[in-house]
Order: structure tokens, then sequence, then C-alpha cells
């Protein structure tokens, strides 16, 4: 039998309610902060990530989903959205003095990554995501950030925190690499594997690094906030400030670095301290790229840029796990109970009538037992039950009944089939 490949899910209906729910919740909120769609495609070429995201970081190293076309040009399907967006950003000109500025654009969609599969930690997985071009100050950075704290709330998400760091510039970060590097040097051997790979590459990797030895040596590190510039600073000090007037709570970690090179200045996670919820506990990550536009453009246009993603299965994982209660979706306003072949054809006329009307109605196919029928209707919820039989077209009378009342009442095949939102509004 063939299995859906590893890392992947199938989301079936009784599940995907909650999705189409953070959907159209986030979707309502992020209309209210003027922010609008964005479609890009599913693959883009490999050195847009390259480039983009950076060669060091694992997401090029060890979890691309690569390949070459029958073309041979070298592919990959998109392991994150804003490389792409920025992408679609420059190749359609989006800062023409025409458009709106800030550009502030969303996606929903999957990405893939060849990871090691574990709960809240798929291959392909979703992501609910936000990009800001040309928003320039920490007004921007901190509006981003309270956008994604408003979508987390809209949807009864409690007991997460808001980290915050800064990287500061691309050239201040050289130095604090520099100095960082310095400091590790004498501490190789006591590093582990991935550390003493990262240090050369990427050496601010090392400051997250999970391994307890690690955790021990990176205590002593310098830190980058000292490494940063005057500019850099006072827009943290910004970005503080605004946070506090907004009654945003958030903790400072100078130890946070995110896994994607394009990263300066501010930057932010929020993940969740509920207990039992696994090493996956980021829910969302983003921050601030001033140079990812200008890398893209090869040095033409600089605009800088800040948003998030939200991973929308962790973020299920954590609606699920605080009991968060879902809006009732879909409900069955009218279910056509039907014994009999001629009785079956009135319910295929009288369904469709319904629906036109603009009601959800399903119906019996199956010419089972009444109470079987009923049982369903009951099942599904239905609000009104239609029943038809030999004697019901006889007469033409035939059965309305208020599922949660009783009341019951008989209608004429014409009156049904004539304008239902009358009949319904009689019943309800
Ligand atoms: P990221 O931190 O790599 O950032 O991913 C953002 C979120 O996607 C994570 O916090 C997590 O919730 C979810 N996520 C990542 N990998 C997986 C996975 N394998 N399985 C399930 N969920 C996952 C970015 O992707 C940036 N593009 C965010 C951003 C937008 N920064 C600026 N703009």
């Amino acid at each position: 039998m063939i299995q859906k490949p590893k890392g992947t899910a199938d989301i079936l209906p009784g599940q995907v309610e909650i999705w189409q729910y953070i959907e159209s919740t986030a979707r309502e909120i992020l209309h209210n902060y003027r922010f609008f769609e964005i479609r890009t495609p599913m693959f883009e070429s490999f050195e847009l990530f390259s480039r983009g995201v950076g060669e060091t970081t694992d997401v090029i190293t060890k979890e691309m989903y690569d390949f070459y076309d029958k073309g041979d040009r070298h592919i990959a399907l998109k392991p994150e959205g804003t490389a792409p967006i920025a992408r679609a950003f420059v190749e359609n000109k989006l800062y023409a003095p025409e458009e709106v500025k800030p550009y502030k654009v969303y996606y929903m969609g999957p990405m893939f990554r060849y990871e090691r599969p574990q709960s809240g930690r798929q291959r392909q997985f979703n992501q609910l995501g936000v990009e800001v071009f040309g928003g320039e100050n920490a007004a921007t950075d901190v509006e981003t950030i309270a956008l994604a704290i408003d979508i987390l709330q809209a949807l009864g998400v409690s007991n997460y925190k808001l980290v915050i760091n800064s990287l500061g510039s691309e050239e201040s970060r050289q130095t604090y690499r520099q100095a960082l590097i310095d400091y590790l040097e004498p501490y190789y051997d006591q590093l582990s594997e991935d550390s003493q790979t990262r240090l050369h590459q990427n050496p601010l990797r090392v400051l997250d690094s999970k391994d307890p030895k690690d955790i021990e040596i990176v205590e002593g590190a310098p830190s980058i906030l000292d490494a940063l510039s005057e500019d850099s600073k006072e827009r943290f000090q910004l970005v503080q400030e605004l946070l506090t007037r907004l009654k945003i709570p958030f903790e400072i970690d100078a130890n946070m670095v995110r896994g994607l090179d394009y990263y300066q200045e501010t930057i932010f996670e929020i993940m969740t301290d509920a207990k039992d919820f696994g090493a996956q506990s980021t829910i969302v990550g983003g921050g601030n790229y001033d140079g990812l536009v200008n890398e893209l453009s090869d040095g033409k246009q600089s605009v800088p840029g800040f948003g998030f993603a939200i991973g929308i299965e962790r973020l299920i994982l954590l609606m699920q796990a605080q009991g968060v209660d879902l809006p009732e979706s879909h409900p069955l306003d009218v279910y056509v109970v039907n014994f009999g072949e001629e009785a079956s054809k009135y319910a295929t006329q009288i369904t469709q009538r319904v629906r036109h009307a603009g009601f959800s109605c399903d119906r019996d196919f199956f010419d089972r037992k009444a109470k079987k029928q009923f049982k369903e209707a009951d099942k599904l919820g239905a609000d009104l039950v239609i029943t038809i039989g030999d004697q019901e077209i006889t007469d033409n009378q035939i059965q309305v009944k208020n599922m949660s009342s009783g009341k019951q009442e008989s209608f004429s095949f014409e009156d049904l089939t004539a304008d239902f939102s009358k009949i319904y509004e009689k019943m309800k």
C-alpha cells in the first residue's frame, strides 16, 4: 500500500476546520492592519535560497528539497517564504514610487524542509507569514510584532512569551562575529561537534546551541548587545519603549539568533511555555532583513524589510493542548429523508432547490429505514428535516420538522420548491 511521504500529513475533514478558522481569523486581522495576500510559486531557483537565506545555514546545507528539472535548472521547493517574496518584490518592481509604502503582504501555505520529523516538526509544514517592505524604523518592528500577538490572542492562545534581541547592522555584526570567534576558539575542543563546525562558518549559531556544555561556555561570551552601534542601540531601545507602551510583555535574550542568515537589527520569537509541548516550542519567528532586497536586486535597490512566520502545525498543537474552543463550522440546515424510487427523484429536486435558496442541505441516498435516516440527520446536526415517501407524494403534503423544537408542518411540493427561505423562516 502506498503511504504518504515521511514528514507529511493529510488534513482530513474534521481537522481542516481548525485550519479554516485560523485562516479566516487571521485574514480579518491582517486586513485591519492593511496587509494584502501574495501568492508566489511553490518552487524557485535554488540560488534564491542559497543567496537569500545563507549558504551555511542548516536550511541550505541539510534541509533543501532540491532537484534538477528536465531543462537542467537547479530548482528547490521553498523552505520559507521571505526570500521568494523579496524576489517577487524586486522582480515586480513593487518598490516603484507609485506603489503603497510600506508594502505589506501576507501569505499562507506549505513550506518544505528535510528535517527529522517529530511532533511539531514536519517536512511539509505550513506557515502564515507577513512581510513589510520599506517600513524603515522601530515602529514597523513593533507594529509587526503586535500583529503576531494579536493573531495569537484572537485565536484564544495563552501561555506564550515574546523574546526579542538585536543583531545590529551588518557591520557591527561582522565585528561581533570576530569577537565571538576569538572568545570561542580556546574552547574549541570542548564544544559540541555541531558548534565546532559552526565556529568559523556561522559562529552566532553557537550562541543558541542546546548542548549543555556549549551553553556553559557561551555564558561567558561577549554580548551582542554590547557590540551594537549607537544607531542600533537607539533602535532597540525604541522597540522596547514602544512594546512597553503597548503593554506587550517581552524578554530580551542576547543569545537568541535566528536560523536564517538574512536577519539584522531586531529579531523576535514567540514561544510557548506550556508544559509537555516538547522541543518545538517556537511558534513564531521573525525579524528585520534590511539587506535582503539589496542582495536579490544585485545591489540596485535598498529597501528595508521586516516580517515573521507562524508555524501553523505548532499553533494548532498549542491550541489543542490549551483546549481552545472552536466555533461550530459548516452547520447543516436541512436533511431530506426519503423512501422509495419516486420519492428519491423528488428528493433530488427538493435538495437542489433548498441549496439554491442558500441553505446547506443533504439527503439520504440509500433508501435506509426511517430510524436510520433520522439518526443520520441528527448526527449531522440538521435544523430541519423534510420527509418524503409515496404517501406524501400522493397527498402532495410533504412534512417538515424542526429537530430541536419538534414542531412539524406539511407543505405542498410547489411551496417547498418555490422559495425555501419562507418555509425555513416559518419553521425556525
Ligand atoms: P523560521 O523560524 O525558520 O522563520 O520559521 C518560522 C516558524 O515556522 C517556526 O517558528 C515554526 O513555528 C515553523 N516551522 C519551521 N520549520 C518547521 C518544521 N519543519 N515543521 C513545522 N513547523 C516549522 C522563517 O521561516 C522566516 N521566513 C520567518 C520570517 C518572515 N522572517 C521574516 N519574515
